[in-house]
């Protein structure tokens, strides 16, 4: 097993890519703290992990964006588990928009999350990954590498995610720490189904099919992906098998950025 006696908080490990992180890392022998905001859902997806036969899994409630969650969240995780070798910042939202369209709050609200979230949980759990010689895997996105169209907030939080994962790693590396990310293309997971909502894609018939097959058409491999084919790569990143990368941008996108 590649996690053995490892400990990992995975934000927003609930669902979606997040979740599927967290039970690919507690198969390899991984004790996996997960965050979200929603407490029913927190509860729900320890009981599919527990279901699948992991004990060693907590769920702690909070919001990444605010510096008192994330501090919790870190503090709780070793409370638990004695110590933090892993963090993946996954958590994250998406709301579309241009400059013109897109609210002052939106905006505020994407680059809390996705950004902020990533340097507030990075800074709390610092000081325990000096001590492990840990890593840290961040969820960024082909949007942070190209742009697309109507997507401004979180074009520009996903940029400045893996620019900090770079600068981050140049700024640990003697510490014994690696930094990346991963970039995932489309995935299917309940973000996807929230920005079809937002585009008044139906929930199914014809017009869905027709959306979903223009997405995976974006992608030379022809699909849309699946969180588990994120989740292998971060476990990559997180595990020893990536011991001379640090500060890379490791997409997962079907080919889409290659074109
Ligand atoms: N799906 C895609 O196509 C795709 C593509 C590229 C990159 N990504 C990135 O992959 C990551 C995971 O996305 P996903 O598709 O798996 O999304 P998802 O299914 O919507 O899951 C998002 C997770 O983040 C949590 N979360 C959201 N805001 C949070 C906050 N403020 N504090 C703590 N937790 C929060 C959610 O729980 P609560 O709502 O309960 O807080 C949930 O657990 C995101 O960073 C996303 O930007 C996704």
């Amino acid at each position: 097993m590649k996690l053995n006696g490892k400990v990992a908080l995975v934000t927003g490990g609930t669902r979606g890519i997040g979740y599927a992180t967290t039970l690919l890392f507690c198969k390899e022998g991984a004790k996996v703290a997960i965050t979200g905001r929603s407490e029913r859902q927190g509860r729900k997806a320890i009981i599919e992990l527990k279901k699948e036969g992991f004990r060693d899994v907590v769920f702690i409630q909070g919001d990444v964006s605010k510096s008192v969650d994330a501090k919790r969240m870190i503090e709780i995780t070793v409370k638990q588990f004695g110590q933090l070798d892993i963090l993946v910042n996954n958590a994250g939202i998406w709301i579309g928009g241009t400059v013109e369209t897109a609210s002052e709050a939106d905006w505020d609200k994407v680059i809390d999350v996705n950004l902020k979230g990533t340097f507030l949980c990075s800074k709390f759990a610092l000081p325990y990954l000096k001590k492990t010689k840990g890593a840290i895997v961040n969820t960024a996105s082909i949007a942070g590498l190209v742009a697309d169209v109507e997507s401004i907030p979180y074009c520009a939080s996903k940029g400045g995610v893996v620019l900090l994962t770079k600068a981050m790693a140049l700024d640990h590396a003697k510490e014994g720490i690696r930094v990346n990310c991963v970039c995932p293309g489309y995935v299917m997971t309940p973000m996807l189904e929230q920005e079809m909502l937002e585009e008044d894609v139906p929930k199914s018939g014809p017009d869905r099919e027709k959306y979903l097959k223009e997405i995976a058409e974006l992608h030379p491999i022809g699909r849309i992906g699946e969180p588990e084919e994120v989740a292998k790569t971060v476990l990559f990143l997180a595990s020893n098998d990536s011991s001379f990368i640090t500060g890379t941008a490791l997409t997962v996108d079907g080919g889409y950025i290659a074109q």
